[in-house]
C-alpha cells in the first residue's frame, strides 16, 4: 500500500534519482534535456526540500512518487510532480496530489500547477483531479506551459474519542461529514489514534514520531476541526487525552474553529469530559465556536448498518455545527484577506 511523508533534506539523493527517471518522458517529448527537473542538483534539491513542502509517495520503503507545495499564500503552487516510471498507470500520481491537496496548510486557499503543453496525459490528470486551464506562457528554458488552477473546499478534521468499532460518537462523526458537503466543506475523520505512542515530552521535539507528525499535519491541515468522545470513569478516554497531549506542543490548533459534538445520554451527560475538552483546547488557544459545540443524546440502537445516524433531526443538528463552523471559517479568511490588503 502506498504511503506519504513529508521529505526532508536527508532525502536529496532519493527525490533527485526519482524526479530525473520520471522527467526524461518530458525531455523526449520536446528533445531536450535542458528541463529544470532534469537540470536540478543535489544542492537544489536540499535547498528545495528545506524550503517547501515535498510530499513523498512509498512503496514499502522505495521512494515512487513526489511533489512539490510551494507557499504562495493564499495560493499552493504544486510543482515537480513524479512518478517513478515502472510504477506509472496505477493512479499514483492522482494519489499523490489528493495527498498534498489533504495535508497543504489551511491558509492555502488555492491550488496552481504549471504543465507542458505538450504533456497530454498530465494535463488531462490534471483536470479530471478539478484542475482548469487559466493561463499559458513559456518556463524559464522557452517550453509553452498550461497554467492550472483549482479552488481549495475548506476541510474539517473529525476525531473520535472512542476506539469501538460501533461507536455511537465515531458514527456521529461520519454523519457530520456525510453532510458537510451541504455548505461547502469536506470533511475527513482522524483514523490513527492507536499508532500515537504514549505522549512523552522528551520525544516532542524536531524528530517528531511519524504518526504524531501526520497528526500535526493533519490539523495544519484542517480549517477547523470537531471533536466526539464518550467518557470514561467520569474523565477523557486515556487514548484520546494522549491524542491531545501531542498537539499542545505544536501551534496547529491556535485559532482553529473547533466544535464538539456530546452524545452522551446518561444522567451526568458526561460533563466534567466535555469540560476537561474544554479546559485542553483552552491550553491550545483553539477557537471555541459556541454554534458548533452541541448535546445530541444518543444511544448505539442509533448506529444504523452504514455506520452513521439516520436520524433525520441528527442530520439537521449536525449541519447546524457546519454552518457555524463554515461561517467562523469565512469570517477569518476575511480577516486575513483585510490583513493582507493593508
Ligand atoms: C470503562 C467504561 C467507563 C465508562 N464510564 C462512563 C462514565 O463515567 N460516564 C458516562 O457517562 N459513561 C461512561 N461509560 C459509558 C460510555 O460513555 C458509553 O458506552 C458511550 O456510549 C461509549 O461511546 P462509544 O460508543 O462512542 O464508544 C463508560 C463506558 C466504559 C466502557
Amino acid at each position: 500500500m502506498l504511503q506519504f511523508r513529508r521529505l526532508g533534506v536527508d532525502d536529496a539523493g532519493e527525490a533527485l534519482t526519482l524526479q530525473r527517471a520520471a522527467f526524461v518522458s518530458e525531455a523526449a517529448l520536446y528533445e531536450t534535456v535542458r528541463i529544470p527537473p532534469l537540470i536540478d542538483t543535489i544542492d537544489d534539491l536540499r535547498r528545495e526540500l528545506a524550503a517547501t513542502i515535498t510530499t513523498g509517495a512509498f512503496l514499502d520503503s522505495r521512494l515512487v512518487g513526489s511533489a512539490r507545495l510551494t507557499l504562495e499564500l493564499p495560493t499552493g503552487w504544486i510543482s515537480r510532480v513524479a512518478v517513478a516510471p515502472d510504477q506509472q498507470g496505477r493512479g499514483f500520481g492522482s494519489a499523490l496530489l489528493r495527498e498534498v491537496e489533504r495535508t497543504a496548510p489551511a491558509t492555502v486557499r488555492r491550488f496552481q500547477l504549471a504543465a507542458a503543453n505538450r504533456s497530454a496525459n498530465n494535463i488531462g490528470l490534471y483536470g479530471h483531479l478539478g484542475y482548469v486551464e487559466f493561463g499559458r506562457g513559456p518556463d524559464a528554458v522557452g517550453i509553452e506551459m498550461v497554467f492550472m488552477v483549482k479552488p481549495r473546499v475548506p476541510g474539517v478534521l473529525l476525531i473520535s474519542g472512542s476506539l469501538r468499532t460501533r461507536s455511537v460518537n465515531s458514527a456521529v462523526l461520519r454523519t457530520l461529514a456525510d453532510v458537510a458537503g451541504l455548505v461547502g466543506l469536506t470533511a475527513s475523520i482522524f483514523d490513527a489514534t492507536t499508532e500515537l505512542p504514549y505522549f512523552d515530552p522528551d520525544c516532542d521535539d524536531d524528530h517528531l514520531p511519524r504518526s504524531v507528525a501526520a497528526l500535526r499535519r493533519a490539523i495544519g491541515a484542517a480549517n477547523a476541526l470537531v471533536f466526539s468522545t464518550p467518557e470514561y470513569a467520569g474523565a477523557l478516554p486515556g487514548a484520546f487525552k494522549n491524542l491531545l497531549d501531542w498537539t499542545v506542543g505544536g501551534m496547529e490548533m491556535a485559532d482553529k474553529p473547533v466544535g464538539w459534538v456530546n452524545v452522551s445520554n446518561n444522567p451526568g451527560r458526561a460533563a466534567a469530559t466535555y469540560s476537561s475538552l474544554e479546559t485542553v483546547l483552552g491550553y491550545v488557544n483553539a477557537d471555541v465556536v459556541p454554534g458548533a459545540c452541541v448535546a445530541i443524546p444518543l444511544s448505539h440502537t442509533a448506529v444504523g448498518p452504514d455506520s452513521m445516524i439516520a436520524e433525520a433531526p441528527v442530520r439537521t443538528e449536525l449541519t447546524k455545527v457546519c454552518v457555524a463552523l463554515r461561517a467562523r471559517i469565512d469570517d477569518r479568511a476575511l480577516v486575513e484577506w483585510r490583513a493582507g490588503q493593508r
